[in-house]
């Protein structure tokens, strides 16, 4: 099918076209999105690369759990395995390796969209900065190209520094030197990819580099509240639009629950938008226990543990961060994700767990919920951005212990940009040491039980506030999201 000729047919309704990453940080965020674009009447096509966090979605129309959405696999065969072998270490060869697999069957995949009735033609495509395989196929069809990035704008910030630099890793006393281009940052902060090669990460940021900034628009998961310093630096050297439209998964939920989904029906059939607005790709099931157990404990008391879908703890991390939580006293949820854990281990933790009686581990738990929940005065985190903006959205201050890219600055920010947590230096030194137990009870209680902690939290409610208000009618995520979606109808 000519797509080009495609796009220029009338057509009431807007079609647009979704490539998310596979990987849990980046899907969920895009499914927000899909949610948003939905309620504004656009009809949406979702490429799926099969994965193990998408094993159990089902592709085929109307989907249970996501009535609305029409999903497109993108060959029989396109697989990846974002096991934290793959993924978690080297993120960037598997990202590399990916974003080559998917290139060529991508074109085939649009023509079958475009030709499938009643979606039509293609309005415009929008995909995660981090799959950048569809830029080269949609300029060849002249085809207009959104981005979503789903990580802060200050870390768009780095990797541009990073690529000045000529990405070369610093080493030595420079890892502590200030930097002058991100006020509070020191070069150790910006997003090192250590164990990831050296060649890969090279090319896999220059390719998400361009694929940002030769797009039409950014749409970008973060607010104006947080990062307007940041998102006017990248105003000023790019000529590109920007909507900042953060956090997703508030906006998200807050517009869904005054859609009428009656009124946004575009073809005979469609049966609206589900009523469980959180909904989104899951690759572990939610152990809704941690809520009741939750319910046990009085208000602020307990320490929330996760480290998102990525990071692989070593035996020795493992052991320290029992220690430390047993040090500190205090009551514990402890997310530990089954297979990059060795049996032997979390045995020994489980049994730990058991003897103390304080703590309950498990093995993926509602986070979104657990932070909501009255109980939960702390929450332990790696700084991924999706748990970050979670965590700030229910006023909870944070220990941050960050691993990899884009946790570095999140942490930085978190602790001494906005003042709602603290990090976890394992060392102060050029090179981190390893985790200490001790030093984390000793965080641990800072946050919790110190007039330090009481002030941090005081700041946590303030930030809660002010993303509470960016997301009203009159606020800035809520204003961006009309703007992008007036962009969207004026391309088509
Ligand atoms: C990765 C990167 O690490 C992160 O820095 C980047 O910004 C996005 O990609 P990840 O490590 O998985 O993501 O962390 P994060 O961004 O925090 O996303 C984890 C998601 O999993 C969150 O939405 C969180 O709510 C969810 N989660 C985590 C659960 O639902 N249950 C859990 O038990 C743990």
């Amino acid at each position: 099918m000519d797509l080009k000729g495609a796009r220029s047919r009338k057509n009431h309704v807007h079609h647009l076209v979704l490539v998310p990453c596979p990987l849990q940080g980046h899907l969920t965020p895009m499914f927000h999105l899909a949610n948003l674009l939905l309620s504004r009447g656009f009809a949406v096509t979702v490429i799926q690369i099969p994965s193990p966090s998408w094993r159990s979605l089902d592709c085929t129309h109307p989907n249970p759990s996501f009535p609305s959405l029409f999903f497109e696999p993108i060959a029989d065969g396109v697989a990846c395995d974002d096991d934290a072998s793959n993924a978690g270490e080297d993120v960037m060869s598997f990202l590399l390796e990916l974003n080559s697999k998917c290139r060529e069957p991508f074109r085939d995949c649009l023509d079958r969209v475009a030709s499938s009735a009643p979606r039509g033609c293609i309005s415009c495509l929008i995909h995660d900065a981090v799959m950048y395989f569809p830029v080269d196929v949609v300029e060849d069809l002249s085809i207009p190209r959104l981005v979503l990035r789903t990580s802060t704008a200050a870390n768009f910030l780095g990797l541009s520094l990073l690529d000045q630099k000529g990405f070369l890793p610093p080493q030595g006393t420079r890892l502590v030197e200030m930097l002058q281009e991100l006020p509070s940052m020191r070069v150790k902060d910006l997003p090192l990819f250590d164990k990831c090669k050296q060649a890969s990460t090279e090319e896999v940021l220059i390719k998400i580099h361009k694929g940002t900034t030769t797009a039409s628009a950014i749409i970008w998961n973060t607010l104006t509240c947080l990062e307007q310093p940041s998102l006017d630096k990248i105003s000023a050297t790019l000529s590109v639009p920007i909507f900042p439209i953060g956090p997703l998964h508030r906006l998200s939920a807050e517009i869904m629950v005054t859609w009428a989904p009656e009124n946004q029906k575009i073809e005979e059939g469609r049966t609206g938008y589900s009523a469980a607005t959180d909904e989104v790709p899951r690759r572990w099931a939610e152990d809704r226990s941690c809520i009741e157990w939750l319910d046990l404990h009085p208000p602020g008391s307990v320490v929330y543990v996760s480290f998102g879908s990525l990071v692989t703890l070593s035996e020795s991390e493992l052991t320290e961060i029992s220690e430390g939580l047993a040090e500190s006293g205090r009551p514990f949820l402890w997310v530990i994700r089954a297979r990059p854990v060795n049996s032997a281990s979390l045995e020994a933790i489980r049994e730990l767990t058991n003897t103390s009686k304080r703590g309950k581990i498990t093995s993926w738990a509602p986070q979104r919920e657990v932070l909501a929940h009255r109980s939960v005065g702390c929450f332990w985190t790696h700084s991924g951005w999706n748990s970050t903006l979670e965590s700030m959205s229910e006023g909870v201050p944070m220990l941050c212990w960050s691993y990899v890219g884009d946790q570095r600055i999140i942490s930085r920010l978190v602790s001494g940009v906005w003042k709602v947590g603290l990090e976890l230096e394992v060392d102060d030194g050029i090179d981190s040491g390893p985790l200490n137990g001790s030093k984390v009870a000793s965080a641990i209680k800072r946050i919790m039980s110190d007039e330090e902690g009481r002030e941090m939290k005081r700041k946590a409610m303030a930030l809660k506030e002010q993303i509470d208000v960016s997301l009203r009618q009159s606020g800035s995520s809520r204003q961006f999201l009309d703007k992008l979606v007036a962009f969207i109808h004026q391309l088509a």
